[in-house]
């Protein structure tokens, strides 16, 4: 019979690759939870209106990546695309603006998008995030930016570059795209069939021609940068001046895009050339508007998300040590069910007292249960003799003894050498 395989974009998480993601998932509690930032986790799946209104109707995410099903009652449900919408929910649903503000998240979870399948892009993937909520200062959008930096480097991710724009407000940007399509329309001659096409659609879309001739005409459109507003700008150059003094490195980038519509004032973009063409690490901005459109009082707010495998992938292979395993169980005569129980009990006091203990499962010979001790690094392997005794052998030097069972526990606990 064929056997069946994961779904296409998805993938298996073994144990060996639970354990790099366990020690980014700590480092994300370390760096984040030590600046006041709380763990969050929101359901899997929310209703569709939630995306719609807060990722925005046009955007690709919206358009053509959800996941959405009928809940048989006539709701729309979607697997979550991104986590901001939904812990903006969240904040909203459970009144948290009567707590001490800024509340501050960070969230470690999988998220879905039908997206084309290639390295570093899956349709369901996990992002590490953090959201800074009802703070409007700038130097909370230099706070979330230092602290991925800094957890990034943690995690020994190579060759990263930050890119760094701000979108200003939404009426500023209005204006603006008016200014840009004007200007493309008064060298529509000059551009690219596809980018002439898309004026309307989305002018911005010009600079990430690869069109030489548009690229040339590109250089000189006026840029969103410099029509910022009197406080915008203030805002901007605040970031800036806070990561100068951070010593973080960035590209001011006026054409820095992201694929998401709630975006206000500052926006970066973390990536890394260790990355093929998926090479956005981790990316996100203020979103001061949001929770006002999902229903509740106006408060500013700024975050980001990075992909956990985009990490894992740019990141270094930190040495990993095998599971440490205390103690191996052994029952030398399988067949005598009195024993096995005392070996099972053995085990489990074992483990109730602390210690790494396992119980032989596979009947092996005694000879190959003690293979199986090298194998997984265990310190010792008690064997079961009968109900009262059995023998502690303690791997690394090889010497054993014979014990009374109440013994076994105790002798491994004070870490003596056997004599
Ligand atoms: P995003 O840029 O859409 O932002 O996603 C953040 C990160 O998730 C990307 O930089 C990438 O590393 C990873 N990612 C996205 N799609 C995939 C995929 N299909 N496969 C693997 N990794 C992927 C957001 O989601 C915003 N919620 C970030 C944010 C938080 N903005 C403000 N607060």
């Amino acid at each position: 019979m064929a056997i069946i395989q994961a779904a296409k974009g998805t993938y298996d998480v073994l144990p060996r690759d639970a354990e790099r993601r366990g020690i980014l998932e700590s480092q994300v509690n370390r760096i984040f939870g030590g600046a006041g930032y709380r763990r969050i986790e929101t359901p899997v799946f929310e209703s569709t209106e939630l995306f719609a209104r807060g990722v925005g109707a046009s955007t690709d995410i919206v358009q053509k990546e959800m996941y959405s099903f009928d809940d048989g009652g006539g709701r729309s449900l979607t697997l979550r695309p991104e986590g901001t919408a939904p812990i903006c929910r969240a904040y909203v649903e459970h009144g948290m603006h009567k707590l001490p503000l800024p509340v501050k998240f960070w969230y470690f979870g999988s998220f879905f998008r039908a997206e084309q399948p290639q390295k570093g892009r899956y349709r369901q993937f996990w992002q590490v995030g953090a959201e800074a909520i009802g703070a409007g200062a700038p130097e909370t959008d230099a706070e979330v930016i230092v602290l991925l930096a800094e957890l990034l480097d943690a995690m020994g991710v190579k060759g990263t570059r930050l890119r760094l724009a701000s979108l200003a407000t939404p009426e500023t940007r209005v204006e603006y795209r008016d200014e840009l399509t004007a200007y493309l329309r008064a060298h529509e001659s000059e551009l690219s069939p596809e980018v002439r096409a898309r004026i309307d659609l989305n002018p911005m879309r010009a600079f990430d021609s690869s069109d030489r001739a548009t690229q040339a005409l590109m250089a000189d459109a006026p840029k969103l940068l410099d029509r910022l507003g009197p406080d915008d700008a203030l805002h901007f150059e605040q970031v800036r001046r806070l990561l100068d003094a951070a010593g973080i490195r960035y590209e001011l980038d006026p054409t820095l895009v992201r694929g998401l519509d709630y975006y206000t004032r500052t926006l970066f973009e973390f990536t890394s050339d260790a990355l093929g063409a998926q090479s956005g690490v981790g990316g996100g901005g203020r979103y001061d508007r949001l929770i006002e459109q999902l229903g509740g009082e106006p408060t500013p707010g700024i975050g980001f998300a990075a992909g956990v495998e985009r990490i894992l992938l740019a990141g270094a292979e930190q040495p990993i040590a095998p599971d440490p395993v205390d103690l191996l169980v052994v029952v030398a005569d399988r067949e005598n069910r009195d024993h096995t129980v005392v070996g099972f009990e053995l085990t489990r006091e074992a483990r109730q007292a602390g210690l790494a203990a396992q119980l032989e499962l596979m009947g092996r010979s005694l000879k190959s249960a003690l293979k199986h001790a090298d194998r997984i690094h265990a310190r010792y392997v008690a064997i079961v003799k009968d109900q009262e005794t059995a023998t502690l052998k303690e791997m690394d030097s090889g010497q054993q003894h014979e014990l009374e069972m109440a013994g076994v526990i105790a002798t491994i606990l004070r870490g003596s050498r056997l004599v």
